[in-house]
C-alpha cells in the first residue's frame, strides 16, 4: 500500500474522504446510561475528531453540540444543564439541544443576536441501550439503523464499550480476520463461558489454514472462511461486515452471536463498541454475569472509565508462564485484550506501506477496496452501501456444508434471516 492510500483510509476527521464517507452512517456514540435522566451532568464526546458534548434536557431530549461556547469558546463541559438547555459557566449563554443560543443574559436583550448564536449540532437518538449520532448533512441522513443486536428486545442483549489506543482500520481488520482466531485466541476459545463447548471450536483447532473466500454483500461483505471438517464436509465461519465498520462473528453452539463497531475518536483513537445477541430468547443469568464481568468480548474497565484495566500502561498483564506453559498463546488474557493488544502494538496508525499481506487476509483487503471506492463514489453523489436498514439486517453464520457449493448461496437464508429465524450455527 502506498502511504497516501493509507492516509486516504485511516483518516476520518472533517473534510477528508473517509470522514465524509463515516458521516453519512448512524454510528454508536454514548451508552443509553451514560446520560441515565433529565439534566444529568452533561458529557465530553469526540467522535471523527470533533469535540462535542452530549446532554439530556429536562423534557429528556438529546442534544450533541459543539464543545465550545460561541461566546468565548468556554468548554460546555463545565455548563449548567438546567431548565431546558446547557448554560456556560463563564457568562451564562445559553443553549437548547439542536445548539441554538436561547439567551445572553451578559447584555442587554438583543433576540438578533440571540439567534445568529448557533452551536454545530447533530442528532442524537436511542436505540438498544445506544445512544447514535449521524454527523453528515441532514438532507442526507440515512433511515435509523436496524442492526439486528440494535433491535432485539433488551433482555436478549449486551452492549459494552472500550477505549482502544490506535486507528479504528486496524481494530475493525482485526475483526474481519478470522485466521488470527486459531492462534492469538487458540485456548481462550476453550476456556471462556460465551466460546466453550461449541463443536464449531474442534474444527478451528484442528485445521490451522482455513481457506478464504470473500462474498460482496449489499451493504458490504460476506467473509467466509473454511476449514476441513475431517470427514469430507467443510466448516464454514461467514463473518458479516457491514459498511463501513460494523462486524458479527460467527457463532459458537447457541452462545449469543458476538459482534463490533469500530468508531473512531479521532485518528488514533477508536471506540470498540462490543455487542452479544440473541435472536431467539434472552440471555441467561449466567450468561449475563459473565458478560458483565468482561468475558467473552467484554473486558474489565477501570472503574468510571472506559480504559480497559489491561492496557499498554501495564503491558496489558502479560503473563509470560502462561505463554510459555501453554496456558494462553500470547499471555495476554481475554479475547478483547488479546486483539487489542497487537493491534495497538502497531502503532497509533499502522505503517500499511511495510505490511506483507497474504492470501488469507483476502477479507481485509476487499473491505479496504470497498471503503476506498465508497469514499471515491460519495464525491459523485452516489448513496453508501450499508446506509440502508434492510442492509444491516443481516446475520454472521457457522454452518457445515457439502464441497463444492458456493458458502455466499447455500447460506443465503441464514446470512439474510426472516424474522423469528433461529441461529445457523455449529
Ligand atoms: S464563554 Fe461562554 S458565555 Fe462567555
Ligand atoms: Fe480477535
Amino acid at each position: 500500500m502506498r502511504a497516501e492510500q493509507n492516509e486516504f483510509l485511516t483518516r476520518t476527521g472533517p473534510g477528508t474522504p473517509m470522514g465524509e464517507l463515516f458521516r453519512r452512517y448512524w454510528l454508536p456514540a454514548l451508552l443509553a446510561e451514560e446520560l441515565p435522566a433529565p439534566d444529568c451532568p452533561p458529557l465530553r464526546v469526540k467522535l471523527l475528531s470533533e469535540r462535542l458534548i452530549a446532554f439530556r434536557d429536562t423534557q429528556n431530549r438529546l442534544g450533541l453540540v459543539d464543545e465550545f461556547c460561541a461566546h468565548r469558546g468556554v468548554s460546555l463541559w463545565f455548563g449548567r444543564n438546567e431548565e431546558n438547555g446547557l448554560r456556560c459557566s463563564y457568562h451564562g449563554w445559553k443553549y437548547d439541544v439542536t445548539g441554538q443560543c436561547v439567551e445572553i443574559p451578559s447584555e442587554p436583550d438583543n433576540p438578533k443576536l440571540c439567534q445568529r448564536m448557533k452551536l454545530k449540532s447533530y442528532p442524537l437518538i436511542e436505540r438498544g441501550g445506544v445512544l447514535w449520532t449521524c454527523m453528515g448533512p441532514a438532507d442526507q441522513r440515512p433511515p435509523l439503523p436496524e442492526h439486528e443486536w440494535a433491535m432485539v428486545p433488551a433482555p436478549h442483549r449486551f452492549v459494552s464499550k472500550r477505549w482502544q489506543e490506535c486507528n479504528y482500520l486496524q481494530a475493525m481488520e482485526g475483526g474481519i480476520d478470522s485466521s488470527h482466531v486459531s492462534f492469538l485466541h487458540r485456548h481462550t476459545m476453550t476456556v471462556d463461558p460465551l466460546f466453550k463447548g461449541a463443536k464449531g471450536n474442534e474444527y478451528n483447532l484442528r485445521d490451522l489454514k482455513p481457506h478464504f473466500e470473500v462474498v460482496e454483500s449489499p451493504g458490504g461483505l460476506y467473509i467466509g472462511a473454511r476449514r476441513d471438517t475431517g470427514d469430507g464436509k467443510y466448516y464454514w465461519r461467514i463473518t458479516q461486515w457491514v459498511m463501513p465498520s460494523f462486524t458479527l462473528i460467527p457463532p459458537r453452539g447457541d452462545h449469543p452471536i458476538g459482534g463490533h463497531s469500530w468508531v473512531p475518536m479521532d485518528d488514533e483513537n477508536c471506540w470498540a463498541w462490543s455487542t452479544n445477541h440473541h435472536a431467539m430468547r434472552p440471555l441467561t443469568h449466567g450468561e449475563r454475569e459473565a458478560l458483565e464481568a468482561g468475558k467473552g468480548i467484554h473486558v474489565p474497565l477501570i472503574p468510571g472509565t472506559f480504559r480497559p484495566l489491561a492496557n499498554k500502561d501495564n503491558d496489558y498483564l502479560m503473563d509470560r508462564s502462561a505463554q510459555k506453559d501453554g496456558g494462553s498463546f500470547s499471555g495476554v488474557e481475554g479475547f478483547a485484550m488479546q486483539d487489542a493488544s497487537v493491534q495497538e502494538s502497531m502503532g497509533p496508525i499502522q505503517d500499511r506501506t511495510r505490511e506483507n499481506l497474504v492470501p488469507t487476509d483476502q477479507g481485509i483487503i476487499v473491505a479496504r477496496r470497498r471503503l476506498v471506492k465508497a469514499a471515491e463514489q460519495l464525491g459523485k453523489g452516489v448513496t453508501p452501501p450499508g446506509t440502508d436498514p434492510s442492509q444491516q439486517r443481516v446475520r454472521s453464520v457457522s454452518i457445515i456444508l457439502p464441497q463444492g457449493v458456493a458458502f455466499s448461496e447455500a447460506a443465503e437464508a441464514a446470512l439474510v434471516p426472516g424474522p423469528g429465524s433461529a441461529h445457523a450455527t455449529v
